[in-house]
């Protein structure tokens, strides 16, 4: 996407750079604008080597033949996301104001407005802001933040006004613009791996990440649906907006999903559940003896077949990992535990393993029909599940 950056005159001006770093990381295209005041703390030089271009601000207001530089950049830009937005950067823009650069490229129609506002709580709650800020969403403008957090006035401790952080806005970014087609659902997401211990140091466990069930959580939370992520041992951040448990093993990974299964209209279940636990789970920790130790096992609950055999309205979608005859034995699988559908990857293709940030997937039925579909990321995969499952729904 093409981002115009603008940068109002707030304290957190300084975080601006930081915001275009994280944005180009991303793999969006940064110019920067600024405000005469963005100016008092932040330098237009810091600014300027952050966007690998000239910022666009009230001396450079024209091109060099001639062109105004907000109907030019309004063009350009996809979206203008004001980073820090001060209360008088709102103001201006809720007046439809055009002077100064913020104002200006909206009204020249720039497609999409987002305002990540930085200011001191009293301000933000003053109903003069409240009020630009309604009328600003009237017109189709995005808001993210701010947050509670440390305030930078002298004395003033913690309140609600901070500015989102640089990686926070970044990851927001694409709820703004998804629709809310889960909006009143209850998604339910399993990820990562269970442990099952032998004793309170040793445990039988797998290499999930958890990548593709937080993935899940976090598209199903942009498309507004009410999330409850139910996660073995992970070490990713926990995606925001959405209901944590966290469990370790099998017996505990059931009981948390089992809450709200009646309840729920989707079920993805993305978690590698351990098959087997020992059958006599030590308290203490047992000495190494001997060469060659034997340990006998048992089938840890299948959580799905158990929550599937009282399925009523839900849809329930699963993961199958295949080494071989895929598309078979997913479909047997997803007709024996009541799936609507099933996504099958293959651990051996290049880059399917546990922990990558993209996979190829196959969507199998249980009548054995089957899309394959591209490399693509978790989150894309998460996507396309969420738009079968409303298919089906
Ligand atoms: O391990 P399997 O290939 O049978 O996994 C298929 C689906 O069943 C996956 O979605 C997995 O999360 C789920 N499963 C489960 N409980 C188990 C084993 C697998 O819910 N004990």
């Amino acid at each position: 996407m093409n981002i115009l950056l603008a940068v109002s005159g707030g304290v957190a001006a300084l975080k601006s750079p930081s915001v275009a770093r994280r944005l180009q990381e991303a793999g969006h295209a940064v110019k920067i604008a600024a405000t005469d005041d963005a100016y008092h703390f932040v330098t237009e030089l810091s600014l300027a080597i952050a966007a690998g271009d000239a910022i666009f601000d009230r001396e450079a207001w024209f091109l060099p033949d001639g062109q105004a530089r907000h109907i030019d950049l309004a063009r350009w830009a996809d979206m203008l996301l004001v980073a820090p937005a001060t209360a008088d950067a709102l103001a201006s823009a809720a007046l439809g104001k055009a002077d100064d650069v913020i104002s200006a490229t909206i009204l020249a129609g720039v497609p999409k407005v987002v305002w990540v506002p930085a200011m001191n709580t009293k301000m933000w709650e003053h109903p003069a802001v409240k009020k630009n800020v309604a009328t600003l969403q009237s017109y189709g403008h995005g808001f993210l933040g701010p947050v509670f957090g440390d305030l930078a006035a002298k004395n003033e401790g913690s309140g609600m006004g901070r500015m989102m952080e640089p990686t926070d806005i970044v990851a927001a970014l694409p709820s703004l613009f998804t629709s809310k087609d889960l909006e009143g659902k209850k998604v339910l997401v399993s990820a990562g791996p269970t442990r099952e211990y032998l004793d309170p140091v040793r445990f039988i466990s797998n290499p999930s990440s958890g990548k593709m069930g937080y993935a899940v959580a976090a598209a199903a939370q942009a498309r507004g649906a009410e999330v409850h992520l139910v996660s073995g041992p992970s070490s990713l951040p926990l995606p925001t907006g959405v209901n944590i448990s966290k469990v370790e093993s099998a017996e505990q990974m059931l009981s948390a999903l089992d809450a709200d299964f009646d309840d729920c209209d989707i079920l993805v279940m993305t978690a590698a559940v351990a098959d087997w636990k020992a059958a006599d789970q030590k308290q203490e920790k047992q000495a190494k003896m001997g060469d060659t130790q034997n340990l006998e096992l048992t089938r840890t609950p299948d959580i799905l077949k158990t929550l599937s055999s009282k399925k009523k309205q839900q849809i329930v979608v699963g993961f199958a990992m295949e080494t071989h005859k895929g598309v078979e034995r997913a479909a047997d699988k997803a007709t024996r535990k009541k799936m609507d559908f099933i996504c099958l990857n293959y651990p051996r293709k290049a880059g399917s393993a546990f922990g990558g940030d993209s996979n190829e997937v196959t969507i199998v039925m249980p009548d054995g029909e089957f899309q394959e579909l591209p490399r693509m990321t978790k989150r894309e995969i998460a996507e396309i599940i969420f738009d079968k499952a409303l298919g089906l729904g």
